[in-house]
């Protein structure tokens, strides 16, 4: 049982229940792909396995880890991008206090976050701020090369060992990077620091499930296990059978393409709850990097409602009739709040006094999507039944190997992402990178 529902009804305005289960076939064929290992990008398929085989020393060592940075630090900086970030703060910022940040009695580090932006003006904030702190921080970064993250742990290395000196700034870095390679791996063993592997055969946006995402959100205080457990459950399902009717995931990306093949090339993820931002960015970047290329692929966009009801919502009602809309429903809140009578009912809101606030968010929710589909904007919703690490961890699998079937189904390789190295050359060869002057010469006449 995993008890994510999954409603395609609402698509059926748009296209018909035989658009999607006609895509059986093409969707047994892309399992066994991926079961058997023979589809694109076949020696990055090391996630499909981590829940079921994650070894027991790992988790223990993890967990370990995050005890004793516990035991010596306030806050705690991940220094990451891209896949190498946004699956542990997805996961981090669904779980925590939303303001956590204010909390006097804190019990865990503060999580922040270095390394995905070259903002300068957050940087010195960020080091302002840890001049007062006991902190310590891990790197992430699978090729050890990545810019970003690269310049976020020089200033922050160099922050450290002025401040603890550098014997016992050591002992405040852990790095997880490549096996072998690479240059953060490298300084590791120059230093010693404290390292964990992100798997040869898992790329970054799949490597939430690994130290990348789980270091940190143990030390967020969270239940990796539990994690893991959510995912396992997900993994059991979705790989023991390809039926549409039973495999949800297989379900939810034959439905993606078939309102994709009719000219949906927009999805928007739409969320009712803030805890769940980041786990819309995290499947924007799963999915944008897994899926867009070949001048192919559904462009991932997300919407956090109803805030952006009153911004996007036009848009979304209104606009170009390329969407289609993917609702991530939670189904019970952690707290009870209930809104209060008002004596004076100047506001006019006493027909809801004794409501929860779910209950006007749940209406709010079901009354857009009605809007919606009438708008001419198809839309499927996956709910889970709360917020916590078992069922994230089913949510996490349950959109991995969707993304993977899909991208299959688009007939690209789900796996890599040949198009991000052009931004980084260019900008490599701006910056004056020694053998870019040829690059560097073009580029300016084009300024
Ligand atoms: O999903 C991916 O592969 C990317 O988003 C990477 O995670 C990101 O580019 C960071 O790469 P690295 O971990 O090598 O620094």
């Amino acid at each position: 049982m995993t008890n994510l529902e999954i409603d395609i009804s609402k698509t059926f305005n748009f296209i018909d229940k035989d658009e999607v289960f006609g895509l059986q076939d093409e969707v047994s064929f892309v399992h066994k792909a991926l079961i058997e290992g023979t589809g694109k990008g076949n020696d990055f398929l090391g996630w499909m396995k981590l829940p079921s085989q994650t070894d027991e020393a790992l988790i223990s060592r993890i967990e370990e880890e995050a005890l004793r940075i516990k035991g010596l630090a306030d806050v705690f900086i991940v220094i990451g991008i891209g896949g190498s970030y946004l699956g542990a703060r997805a996961v981090i910022e669904a779980l925590t206090h939303h303001m956590g940040s204010l909390l006097q009695d804190r019990t865990t580090p503060l999580i922040l976050y270095a390394g995905h932006h070259f903002g300068e003006d957050y940087l010195i904030d960020l080091l302002d701020i840890l001049d007062n702190r006991e902190y310590a921080l891990v790197v992430i970064s699978k090729s050890g090369a990545t810019t970003e993250p690269a310049i976020a742990f020089r200033l922050l290395k160099n922050h450290l060992e002025k401040k603890y000196g550098k014997h016992n700034a050591r002992k405040r870095i852990i790095a997880i990077t490549d096996k072998s390679r690479g240059a953060l791996k490298q300084l590791s063993n120059e230093e010693g620091y404290a390292t964990f592997t992100v798997p040869d055969d898992v790329g970054g946006r799949y490597s939430v499930l690994t130290p990348v995402g789980l270091l940190p959100v143990a030390v967020a205080g969270f239940n990796i296990r539990e994690l893991l457990a959510g995912a396992r459950d997900m993994e059991q399902l979705t790989t023991s059978s390809n039926r549409l009717e039973d495999n949800p995931a297989a379900l939810y990306a034959a439905t993606r393409n078939a309102l994709y093949r009719k000219g949906k090339t927009v999805e928007m993820l739409a969320s009712y709850l803030p805890s769940l931002n980041y786990i819309t960015e995290w499947w924007k970047q799963l999915y944008g990097e897994s899926e867009g290329k070949e001048n192919k692929g559904i462009f991932p966009a997300g919407v956090n409602l109803t805030t952006d009801l009153h911004s996007m919502g036009q848009y979304l009602q209104e606009g170009l009739r390329i969407f289609f809309e993917t609702v991530l429903l939670v189904k019970q809140t952690r707290g009870v709040l209930k809104v209060p009578e008002d004596q004076d009912n100047l506001d006019g809101l006493n027909f809801l006094a004794g409501k929860k606030i779910e209950e006007v968010n749940r209406m709010a929710s079901l009354g857009t999507l009605l809007a919606h589909v009438d708008g001419g904007v198809p839309n499927i919703t996956v709910q889970i039944p709360f917020l916590d690490e078992r069922n994230l961890g089913r949510l996490i699998y349950f959109f991995e190997i969707a993304c993977a079937y899909s991208g299959y189904l688009l007939q690209v390789n789900p796996f890599d992402q040949p198009g991000v190295e052009a931004y980084k050359k260019n900008m490599f060869a701006l910056l004056g990178k020694p053998g870019y002057e040829e690059a560097s010469a073009q580029l300016r006449k084009k300024l």
